[in-house]
């Protein structure tokens, strides 16, 4: 697939190059066009190093005009995307302008054109800016978000460019002409639970913990890039849905048991991410409980375990747990793994500023009869790598048609 990337001059353009990384990893050819307003954003350097191919940038580089013209250019495209798409790109591209290469060309394609709008959420909700969106949209570009969420200036709402690895599902999706991800996973379900759970105490209080969902929805985002029909049942979270994935939102632990029980049937691989409570209250208020004692007393009972629960069904699906522990990390995570009889487990140690709420971990997979660590690492990443030692395990283990290579392992002592 052929994929030229306009970048325009947005504070997202510092995310490009993960973008260009994400869309050949899929097996994309990336020729970027950069505005001018972009390369105050991003250095046309990384841009090269990444994508392998000049950046092209001056309607008037005569060199880059003979060697591929901006109408060779335009015929060259399978799709044109521009991420992030500026309020003012969105503007010129309404009108039909075609003073700089980005927009000449963008005149000149067939192909689809797919833009991921990034900008302040009230440049966003400007009405000049929704009447060149619904303009855009009219005419058949594809809106790419934005997604909602914390943005560059401090603020908080609709305007943050959609996450590269997003970004990338959707260009390969098939309202872009795409074709199907082909990956290590195509064909199987995997079934991931995320974020914590929420325990009533009475209707204005509850019992959670501090993880934030983002290894578990990484895992979803990784799986689904695989191929894989993924489903994740997720607690609350502040996190944008992954595209592609069919998102289950509970919230108490019972919930979240029953959410999975109901669709694991045809599930090939588990993946327990969430942090569920062990406990809750036996007996959740029906009406506030007023300030009266100076101690007051919750009684708390356990809460099914949906690790072992799963584990145990006579046809479980490939199983991995996850143990968040502050200390004797390996040792508990090796009892764990034996005790829920799971297939894998992935141990991190987590404290006052480490696992819960970070956007980098690092963690040790165990398995029976191995191990291997990933050091400190985005969640991304991480969940990549995991979701690559999982297809591997569970092709060794269940005899799949696929053969990826195993990574090499480490026999535990
Ligand atoms: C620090 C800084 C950050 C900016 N971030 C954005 C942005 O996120 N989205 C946007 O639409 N414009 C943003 N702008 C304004 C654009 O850079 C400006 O409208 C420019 O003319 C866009 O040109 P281009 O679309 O040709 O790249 C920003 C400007 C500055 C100085």
């Amino acid at each position: 697939m052929n994929v030229v990337l306009g970048i325009t001059g947005g504070i997202a353009a510092y995310k490009t190059p993960e973008l260009v990384r994400r869309l050949r990893e899929r097996g994309a050819d990336v020729q970027i066009v950069m505005t001018a307003s972009a390369a105050e954003f991003v250095t046309e350097t990384a841009l090269q190093a990444v994508s392998g191919r000049p950046i092209r940038s001056n309607l008037w580089d005569k060199e880059a005009e003979a060697s591929m013209s901006h109408i060779e250019l335009a015929r060259w495209a399978d799709v044109v995307l521009i991420a992030p798409a500026t309020a003012e790109i969105m503007a010129r591209l309404a009108s039909g302008a075609a003073a700089d290469l980005l927009t000449t060309l963008c005149l000149a394609t067939e192909a689809p054109i797919a833009i991921a709008p990034a900008m302040n959420h009230v440049m966003w909700s400007n009405p000049a800016v929704q009447s060149n969106r619904a303009t855009l949209e009219q005419r058949g570009v594809q809106m790419l978000g934005p997604d909602h969420g914390s943005q560059a200036c401090g603020e908080t709402g609709a305007g943050r460019m959609l996450d590269p690895d997003d970004i990338a599902a959707l260009v390969f999706g098939p309202d872009l002409g795409g074709r199907p991800v082909e990956g290590s996973l195509s064909g199987k379900t995997v079934l991931i639970t995320a974020g914590p759970t929420r325990e009533p105490i009475d209707p204005v209080r509850y019992i959670t913990n501090r993880s934030s969902g983002k290894m578990g929805y990484a895992l979803a985002r990784a799986a689904a890039g695989e191929g894989a029909s993924v489903i994740l049942v997720s607690g609350p979270v502040n996190l944008a849905e992954p595209r592609g994935v069919d998102v289950v939102h509970v919230a108490t632990a019972e919930e979240m048991y029953a959410a999975t029980h109901d669709r694991i049937g045809d599930v090939d691989i588990f993946v327990g991410a969430a942090a569920v409570s062990d406990y809750r209250p036996a007996d959740a208020r029906e009406q506030k409980i007023k300030k009266s004692e100076e101690t007051m007393h919750i009684e708390l009972v356990r809460s099914k375990d949906i690790l072992v629960s799963v584990a145990a069904l006579d046809d479980a699906p490939f199983t991995v747990g996850f143990a968040a522990e502050t200390e004797n990390v390996r040792d508990y995570a090796l009892g764990k793994l034996q005790n829920k009889k799971l297939d894998m487990i992935v141990a991190n140690q987590v404290g006052r500023d480490r696992g819960f709420d970070q956007d980098e971990n690092a963690v040790d997979v165990f398995w029976d009869g191995g191990e291997q660590s990933f050091g400190q690492a985005a969640k991304t990443e991480l969940a990549r790598d995991i979701i690559e030692l999982v297809v591997a395990r569970y092709t060794a283990t269940r005899g799949a048609d696929t053969q990826p290579a195993l990574p090499k392992l480490h026999a535990i002592d």
